[in-house]
């Protein structure tokens, strides 16, 4: 059922490191092919993050121009959610250490772990923060440096991963335009499917764990795709229905760039063709929680979103998790 937005996104900046890894440069360390990484994913390159880089700082690169287009200071965010699988610590939150480069001495700084939908849960929450009276603007940061995470000798995962930060300024709705609905789903049943086996409380870090390289990210990719592909389906279905609108009405699908493949099975169940789809995939691989606000601010560069255009966002991740939301920009 449609209702009027609670929140919009105010502000939108995004930060990549600047070394580009080509598929050719994987080809000189594993078995692969820039055709087959191509023809499989849609990858041609990524970005990796040299080893002084920081998610904190990467995070408050995009979040600056962020607040610097929502017209606000530090100061006045209520709240800052910072969305990411590679925080720069396991305690405490990367979110605070965000809150204390960026001076926002009146935020409520947390990490979220959902993955690659981090962001849009982010959002979620944000509009629930706005609802609820305890924040005006919330930062919704997704970010990562899955490059730390990754076996460099896995071709199955290597490939696939990038780094980047995306930052939103979710603000208060004043008119017609914001989030016109919002939609979040878990399954824990399918967790081992993608996932870090090892290096939490339950199998802390140990010489045996690095031998066995169990401490990096592992996935069984034919059964995540079809769970991408079905789960991503359900949440377009979903926002749609919530925000009472239909696909053919959709100015611009902005789908979490996993693989060119799951991207071009989601906008055709959603009715949506492929020329207002947004992909970058091709030119960060799968930056996980960053990858929709990497998206969509390259979709506000490109001209591909106007004021007023209706956005349909979706996503799906490790957990599993998916969601999904509908915009009036
Ligand atoms: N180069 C060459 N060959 C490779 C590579 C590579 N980089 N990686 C795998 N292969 C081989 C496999 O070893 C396998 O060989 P075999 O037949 O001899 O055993 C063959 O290619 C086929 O492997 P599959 O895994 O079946 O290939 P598939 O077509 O499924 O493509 C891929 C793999 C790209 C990972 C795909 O399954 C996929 O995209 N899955 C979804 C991934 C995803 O979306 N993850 C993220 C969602 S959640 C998140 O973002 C955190």
């Amino acid at each position: 059922m449609s209702r009027p937005p609670i929140a919009r996104i105010s502000g939108l900046g995004v930060a990549v490191p600047d070394r580009v890894v080509t598929n050719h440069d994987f080809e000189k360390t594993l078995e692969t092919s820039d055709q087959w990484i191509v023809e499989r994913t849609g990858i041609k390159e990524r970005r990796w993050s040299d080893p002084d880089m920081t998610l904190a700082e990467l995070s408050r690169r995009a979040a600056v121009i962020a607040l610097e287009q929502a017209g606000i200071g530090p100061m006045d965010l209520g709240a800052i959610i910072l969305a990411t699988a590679t925080q720069d610590r396991l305690l405490p939150s990367t979110a605070c250490d965000l809150q204390a480069l960026l001076g926002a001495k009146n935020a409520a700084a947390y990490d979220l772990s959902a993955a690659c939908s981090g962001w849009l849960f982010g959002l979620t929450q944000a509009e629930g923060l706005i609802a609820s009276g305890q924040a005006e603007h919330v930062l919704v940061v997704g970010a990562e440096l899955l490059s730390r995470i990754i076996d460099p000798s896995d071709r199955t995962t290597a490939i696939l991963f990038g780094d980047g930060a995306g930052a939103t300024v979710i603000s208060k709705a004043t008119g017609e335009t914001g989030l016109l609905s919002t939609f979040i789903r878990s399954d824990g049943t399918l967790a081992e499917l993608l996932w870090r086996p090892s290096g939490g409380a339950r199998h802390p870090i140990s010489q045996k764990i690095v031998d066995e390289k169990s401490h990096y990210i592992r996935m069984a990719g034919r059964e995540v795709f079809k769970s991408a592909v079905l789960t991503m389906a359900e949440a377009c279905d979903e926002a749609l229905k919530r925000a009472g609108v239909t696909g053919d009405q959709i100015d611009l699908l902005v789908p979490h760039q996993a693989n060119i493949r799951i991207i071009q099975a989601t906008a055709d169940h959603a009715g949506i063709p492929m020329e207002k789809v947004m992909v970058n995939v091709d030119k960060y691989g799968n930056t996980s929680s960053a990858s929709i606000p990497l998206a969509l601010a390259q979709a506000v560069a490109e001209g591909k979103v106007k004021k007023g255009s209706l956005l349909l966002l979706v996503a799906f991740g490790a957990g599993f998790t998916w969601g999904s939301t509908v915009v009036r920009w």
